[in-house]
């Protein structure tokens, strides 16, 4: 099991290759990703903030901010990721976490998401961060999360069984609005929960 400071230490080391983010040439593109966070946000019944929790260089912060007009706040566990964001985009703010707490800064969310991250941390962690994301949420407010359901485990992979996974914005007290297994990449299911 890693601390927070292993991951930031790891994550620090890719940064400079960005290749290493999003999976370069042998992922989807990142509208691929944004079809389901734009299916978050038709779910949403709250007006606020939105939260991209492992945000990395701001791959998906970045044009959710500009086609939604609102504030992300992109939080991430790496300064050397947070460092790779556009300085140019003015609703994106950085924030930098200890990778286990979701930092005070961040509140009145109306859409969070987690993309290409929850498989990076323990379960244990994958569980608290939920439910973090919930106490920020507004009520209304939904929470899309993509998980990695089977695949390698060893310091920096932990997939998750789907029902599983379920679980964790039940254990929250948030309730599933949709879960969906990715056409694509089918080691990948994507969760949606909102808060009553
Ligand atoms: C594969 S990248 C994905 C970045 C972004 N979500 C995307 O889809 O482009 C994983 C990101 O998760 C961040 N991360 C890893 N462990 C973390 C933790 N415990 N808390 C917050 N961020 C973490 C890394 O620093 C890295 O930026």
């Amino acid at each position: 099991m890693t601390t927070g400071e292993q991951e930031r230490q790891h994550w620090d080391g890719l940064a400079s290759d960005l290749s290493n983010v999003g999976g370069g040439d042998t992922m989807p593109p990142p509208g691929h990703f944004i079809q389901f966070l734009a299916r978050g946000w038709r779910d949403t019944q709250a007006d606020g903030d939105l939260l991209d929790l492992g945000c990395g260089p701001g791959r998906l912060a970045v044009p959710v901010s500009e086609r939604l007009r609102r504030r992300v706040w992109a939080v991430d566990v790496s300064p050397n990721m947070l460092a790779q964001i556009n300085p140019a985009a003015e609703l994106v703010w950085p924030v930098l976490g200890d990778g286990r707490a979701i930092p005070d800064a961040v509140q009145n969310i109306a859409m969070a998401w987690s993309v290409l991250m929850f498989q990076h941390v323990g379960l244990d962690v994958q569980i608290a961060y939920t439910a973090q994301v919930r106490n920020r949420l507004l009520p209304g407010g939904v929470f899309v999360a993509q998980v990695v359901t089977f695949g390698p485990v060893h310091d920096f992979s932990h997939p998750v069984a789907a029902w599983q996974a379920v679980a964790y914005g039940e254990m929250a007290g948030m309730d599933l609005v949709w879960a969906q297994r990715d056409p694509v990449v089918r080691e990948w299911t994507w969760l949606a929960w909102r808060k009553p």
